[in-house]
C-alpha cells in the first residue's frame, strides 16, 4: 500500500500567523471513537474556530447517513470512519445523497492510503485526514477550506426585490431569512440597503448603533474586524446589517460601493439575504449582477406585471449564465381587487412562482407592529411553509424538477453534489 504523503502536524502559513478567523460555519463531527470526538472538540481552544458552532455526535458514517436522512447538512461535515478502504467510497456516496449543496466533507480515517485518498478527494471529499493526529491538523484544514487566500467565498448571496414599492419584498425577504435560519440552523445575516426607509431594524425590534452605512462609508477601511463590530443580532443565527432609516444625509451611492461589503460578507457569513430597495440606479443594477439568487416580490396586478417583466428582462440578458430571478407573489387575494391569475402572472414575465401568499392584513399588520416574524406571531400558520419553501428554493435545498431529474444515478454525479458551492 503506498503511502500517503502530508504535511499533518505541520501548520498552514496563514493560521500559524494567527490572523486568519474561520467564519461563522456550522461543523458537525460524526465519530466512532471517544478521542477522536474529544479531539476534535479541542479544537474549540483555537483562536481561529472562535466563530465557528461545532458539535460531534457518535455513530461515524452510519450515524451521519441516519441523521441527514431527514436534517440539513451543516457547512462542513467530519466524519470518522473505520471501514476498509474499499468500502469507503460506497458507503460516502450514500451520504452524499443527503448533502446539501454547499457543505463540505472531511473524512477522518485510519488507514494511509494515497489510492483511496485520490479517490475521494476526485469524487468531492475536500480533505481526507489520517488518525491519529492532532487538533491543529483539523484547524488547519478547516482554515485552508474557509479561510484561505483560494477559499471560495461560503456566503451563498440571495436578493429580494420588489416590482413595486410596498409589494412586500422586505417582508417576504426577513421571513424568508427567519426561515432559513431555523431549518438549515446556519447563521443569516439580511443587509438592509434601504438606508433612508429600511424596516429590517423594525421588523426584528432591533435599533443597533451601527450598520450597512457605516460600512459603505468605511469605504477602503473596511476589513472582517470592523464589519464584524458593525453587525447586530438580531435573533437566533439572524444578523443584521441595519439601515439607518433617517434622512440625517443623503445617499447618493457610486456604482461599485457595496461590491466590497459584499465581497467581504461573503467571507463571513454562509448565507447573505439582500433587502434592495424598489430602486433602479447604477449601484442596484450591479447588485443584482452579482449575486446568486434573485426574487422578485410582486402583487398580482398591472403595474406589478409591467415591472417585473422589465425587471426580469433586464436581469435575464444582464447575467445570462447565473440563474433566473424567481417570483413571489405576495398580497394576493386582497378583498374587492381585481388580480391577475398567478400562473397567468408568472408565464407573462416567464419567471418561476416560487411563492404565493395571501393577503392577511391582520396577521402581517400585527407582525409588523410588534417587530415579530410571522413565525413568532402564529407559528401553525399556513403562510410559514410558504417561507421555508421560498428559502429551501434559493439556498438550494432543493431544486427545480428538472434538475432534480438530472441529478442521481451514478457516483460522480452524486459525489458532485458534495462540491457545489
Ligand atoms: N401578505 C401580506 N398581507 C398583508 N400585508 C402585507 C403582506 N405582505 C406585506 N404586507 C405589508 O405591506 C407593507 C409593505 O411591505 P414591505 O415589505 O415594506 O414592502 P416593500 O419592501 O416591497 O416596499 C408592510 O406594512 C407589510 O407589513
Ligand atoms: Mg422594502
Amino acid at each position: 500500500m503506498s503511502e500517503l504523503k502530508s504535511n499533518q502536524g505541520e501548520q498552514a502559513p496563514q493560521a500559524s500567523s494567527g490572523t486568519r478567523l474561520l467564519p461563522r460555519i456550522t461543523v458537525q463531527a460524526f465519530c466512532e471513537k471517544s478521542q477522536t470526538a474529544q479531539l476534535v472538540e479541542s479544537t474549540l481552544s483555537d483562536r481561529r474556530m472562535a466563530k465557528v458552532a461545532l458539535t460531534t455526535h457518535n455513530g461515524g458514517l452510519e450515524g451521519a447517513i441516519e441523521t441527514y436522512r431527514a436534517n440539513p447538512t451543516p457547512n462542513l461535515l467530519m466524519i470518522e470512519t473505520t471501514l476498509p478502504p474499499e468500502q469507503i467510497p460506497d458507503a460516502l456516496e450514500q451520504l452524499a445523497e443527503f448533502c446539501d449543496p454547499g457543505t463540505k466533507v472531511i473524512v477522518l480515517g485510519h488507514v494511509n492510503d494515497v489510492v483511496l485518498y485520490r479517490h475521494l478527494i476526485r469524487t468531492g471529499v475536500s480533505e481526507y485526514i489520517v488518525l491519529p493526529t492532532e487538533a491543529d491538523t483539523f484547524v488547519s484544514a478547516i482554515v485552508e477550506l474557509f479561510a484561505s487566500q483560494d477559499a471560495e467565498p461560503i456566503g451563498r448571496t440571495i436578493g429580494f426585490v420588489s416590482a413595486k414599492g410596498g409589494s412586500g419584498s422586505s417582508t417576504i425577504a426577513h421571513n424568508s431569512a427567519w426561515a432559513a435560519a431555523q431549518s438549515l440552523q446556519q447563521q443569516v445575516l439580511i443587509v438592509d440597503m434601504d438606508m433612508a426607509y429600511g424596516t429590517a431594524g423594525l421588523n426584528f425590534n432591533q435599533d443597533p448603533p451601527y450598520g450597512i452605512a457605516d460600512a459603505v462609508f468605511a469605504k477602503e477601511k473596511l476589513d472582517t474586524v470592523m464589519l464584524d463590530r458593525l453587525i447586530s443580532k438580531a435573533a437566533s443565527n439572524i444578523n443584521l446589517l441595519a439601515a439607518p432609516g433617517t434622512l440625517e444625509q443623503v445617499y447618493d451611492f457610486d456604482e461599485g460601493d457595496f461590491e466590497q461589503i459584499i465581497e467581504l460578507v461573503q467571507t463571513t457569513i454562509p448565507l447573505i439575504v439582500l433587502d434592495i430597495p424598489h430602486l433602479w440606479c447604477g449601484w442596484v443594477r450591479r447588485t443584482l449582477s452579482t449575486l446568486d439568487e434573485i426574487v422578485i416580490v410582486a402583487e398580482p396586478d398591472l403595474a406589478n406585471l409591467r415591472n417585473a417583466k422589465s425587471m426580469v428582462d433586464t436581469i435575464k440578458s444582464m447575467r445570462p449564465n447565473e440563474p433566473d430571478p424567481l417570483l413571489v407573489l405576495n398580497r394576493v387575494g386582497l378583498p374587492k381587487r381585481p388580480e391577475i391569475a398567478s400562473a397567468e402572472f408568472a408565464s407573462a414575465i416567464e419567471c418561476t412562482l416560487v411563492g404565493e401568499i395571501l393577503f392577511d392584513a391582520a396577521l402581517f399588520g400585527t407582525a409588523a407592529n410588534n417587530g415579530q416574524m410571522i413565525a413568532e406571531v402564529s407559528s401553525g400558520n399556513k403562510v410559514n411553509e410558504a417561507f421555508l419553501k421560498i428559502s429551501d428554493r434559493v439556498t438550494g435545498r432543493s431544486r427545480p424538477e428538472s434538475e432534480a431529474r438530472a441529478r442521481g444515478i451514478g457516483l460522480t454525479s452524486l459525489m458532485n453534489m458534495l462540491k457545489r458551492a
